[in-house]
């Protein structure tokens, strides 16, 4: 079992068989579900794990434990990845005191029928276990609305459930100063805008409020325990939660005979030759949603290109904007185009959606019929938003 810090051991365990997260998001990479138990004069355990893996799980805390009685468990988030176990651990540590607040005491009942056995804690409250000292701190809707964080004084641990989560199984380190963490920064991206994305406002005033905080470590409940590059990680959820986009285009494309993959392509283009380096391009029809909204939150500029699909837009590419609309993903540079055979109408929707989203159109919409090439019009689309990132049309 790895420590994380002085008396401070992970006890989480890797998911690699699970296909998607939610049963919407692919993992290709697998995800862990992440505990971590204090022992001390009091012994504490942090969150628990999916009940898939919960036999694992309870042999690694029991051993740790090494005949002790377990003193608390600390619930920051109740979502059955992490709280799925609780039941079967009161009934395995029946006296454990049970640690949350009013709502993960509501929820607490609502899944597992427990009622008592509880420690409700409020903002700032504290708790001694000998030689370390916890505190808690509320963060609504950092995923859902009873989440808290609990924070370690003697060793600057932070323990911040959801908020600083990836996708991405641990394959044998658990500390990032242990491994390398190239593979997890674009899956942090795509977990960031997928599960949190919403919630961009709860995260910045939680950020706001954990500043404070002298934080060495940062145990999330999804991913790395983060120590080296802790900074970074903040800095990375900051910028996502502000909607801050880098310097790149997303293009989203849908296309059923090439028409509009081609307009995709010469807009692309004069991307590149306007001297953008970052350009991400998604076939709706290929390209998982979750990857998409992944490159929509990373980047300023997105490009969406549409046939009109029986009066409609195309019912793939519909449902990716109903999945950024729903985040309220704000600030981005639109720039669209469409195709149609008779009459068309994916471009007027476009419009719509874009005065919808309060976002800046750049550049003259293309609406293409039938196979009536408009590559200049395109180049067009392309170099204008190409100059409109390099800040000389705005
Ligand atoms: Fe990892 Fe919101 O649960």
């Amino acid at each position: 079992m790895k420590a994380v810090a002085k008396d401070i051991y992970y006890v989480g365990v890797n998911d690699r068989q699970k296909a998607l997260f939610e049963n919407l998001w692919p993992l290709p990479g697998g995800v862990s579900y992440n505990s971590y138990l204090i022992v001390d004069d009091k012994t504490v355990l942090v969150d628990t794990v999916d009940i898939c893996y919960s036999d694992l799980f309870f042999k690694r805390v029991a051993k740790l434990l090494n005949g002790r009685k377990l003193d608390y468990l600390v619930v920051d988030h109740m979502e059955p990845d992490h709280a799925g176990s609780i039941r079967l651990l009161r009934q395995i540590y029946p006296d454990v005191k049970i640690i949350g607040n009013k709502q993960t005491f509501g929820m607490l009942a609502g899944y597992h029928g427990i009622t008592d056995g509880l420690h409700e804690v409020k903002e700032g409250d504290t708790l001694d276990l000998g030689h370390h000292k916890l505190s808690f701190y509320m963060a609504p809707m950092v995923h859902w609305p009873e989440v808290m964080v609990t924070y370690e004084e003697t060793e600057k641990v932070l323990f911040s459930a959801d908020a600083f989560g990836t996708f991405g199984t641990l394959d044998g380190g658990v500390l990032d100063t242990d491994m390398d963490t190239d593979r997890f920064w674009s899956e942090m991206t795509r977990y960031y805008a997928n599960i949190v994305g919403k919630y961009g406002g709860p995260v910045q005033r939680a950020l706001k409020k954990l500043s404070g905080l002298d934080i060495q470590t940062i145990c999330s409940t999804h991913g790395p325990v983060w120590t080296r590059q802790s900074g970074d990680v903040i800095a990375l959820y900051d910028r996502l939660s502000r909607y801050e986009g880098l310097d790149g285009v997303t293009i989203v494309y849908g296309s059923m005979y090439g028409h509009t993959e081609q307009m995709a392509e010469d807009i692309a283009t004069a991307l590149s030759d306007g001297g953008v380096r970052h350009i991400a391009m998604h076939n709706v029809s290929k390209s998982h949603g979750s990857y998409i909204l992944r490159d929509v939150f990373n980047y300023r500029g997105l490009i969406v290109g549409c046939p009109t699909y029986s009066g409609q837009l195309y019912p793939e590419v519909e449902m990716v904007l109903s999945e950024i609309k729903l985040r309220e993903v704000k600030d981005r540079l639109f720039s669209y185009f469409g195709s149609f055979t008779w009459a068309g109408a994916a471009v007027k929707h476009l419009a719509a959606y874009a005065e919808a989203m309060k976002w800046e159109v750049v550049g003259t919409p293309v609406d293409q019929k039938q196979g009536i090439s408009t590559e200049e019009q395109c180049i067009a689309l392309g170099q204008a938003m190409a100059e409109r990132l390099r800040g000389t049309n705005k």
